[in-house]
């Protein structure tokens, strides 16, 4: 089994680069299936129908999301109908949408679990214990993990901590791509950070000058994704079977 996966998608910038990049990533990889982060999509803030319908013409079959999932509240009802975008599984039950999906190809199973951590992010329910029960009560052939946390070593935890029980543990979130992609002891998959797709001479997608003046100021400053330079897409790619896991980057 065969799987691309695609870093934080970030405004117009980041689904131009996707769209410019796909057919060619397809052509190299030839994916079964293709996954995205999506959580920055619309704007650099969530994700709305009509971009989750853009990003599916483009050729991406599920959308992960993160911390940004409620940023769009028109998101909510597609989050309850549509199998194929998910958010963090640790929010709590009365949240709307789901942790996870499946999908059948060529007659395997495959479950994507979308998690958050909890270092500097929301105090969400614990994610160590929330993919236990998940997997304590699906079943299915591959199991890909999108594990959206900030600090690395909540990220390496995860990977360690699923080792074995999962095909693939991959981070997001942080938007720089990490160098320690790997194949743990007992045959996940890991990488500490996917990257980001969106604009390359911003920071983590927003224009520059406006976080380096709030790092300047402490005072608040409005962040806008950066819309012109050059663009870059992250990702990797994932081979099930055969236990590769193999960065992806492209700067154009
Ligand atoms: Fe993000
Ligand atoms: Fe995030």
């Amino acid at each position: 089994m065969k799987v691309i996966f695609i870093g934080d998608i970030v405004g117009s910038p980041g689904r131009k680069i996707l769209r410019e990049n796909i057919s060619a990533l397809v052509e190299e990889y030839k994916p079964d299936l293709i996954i995205a982060n999506g959580e920055n999509a619309a704007g650099g803030k969530g994700l709305t129908p009509k971009i989750a319908d853009e990003l599916f013409e483009s050729g991406i079959d599920i959308i992960t999301m993160g911390n940004h999932v409620w940023d769009k509240k028109e998101l909510y009802p597609l989050l309850e109908n549509d199998l194929r975008i998910i958010r963090p599984a640790n929010y709590p039950d009365i949240c709307p949408g789901k942790g996870f999906t499946t999908v059948t190809i060529n007659n395997k199973k495959i479950l994507i679990i979308n998690l958050s951590g909890l270092v500097y992010l929301d105090n969400l329910n614990c994610p160590f214990k929330t993919i236990d029960n998940i997997l304590a009560t699906t079943s299915s052939d591959y199991i890909i993990v999108d594990f959206h946390g900030e600090a690395t070593s909540e990220k390496l935890a995860m990977g360690w901590y699923l080792d074995g029980r999962v095909s693939a543990v991959l981070g997001t979130h942080t938007h720089v791509q990490t160098a320690d992609f790997r194949v743990l002891n007992k045959g996940t998959l890991y990488i500490t950070d996917v990257g980001m797709t969106g604009p390359y001479d911003g920071i983590l997608g927003v224009e520059k000058e406006e976080v380096i003046k709030k790092f300047i100021t402490k005072m608040p400053s409005k962040f806008s994704v950066l819309e012109k330079g050059p663009n870059q897409l992250n990702g990797v790619f994932l081979d099930l079977d055969g236990k590769i896991i193999t960065p992806i980057k492209i700067i154009n």
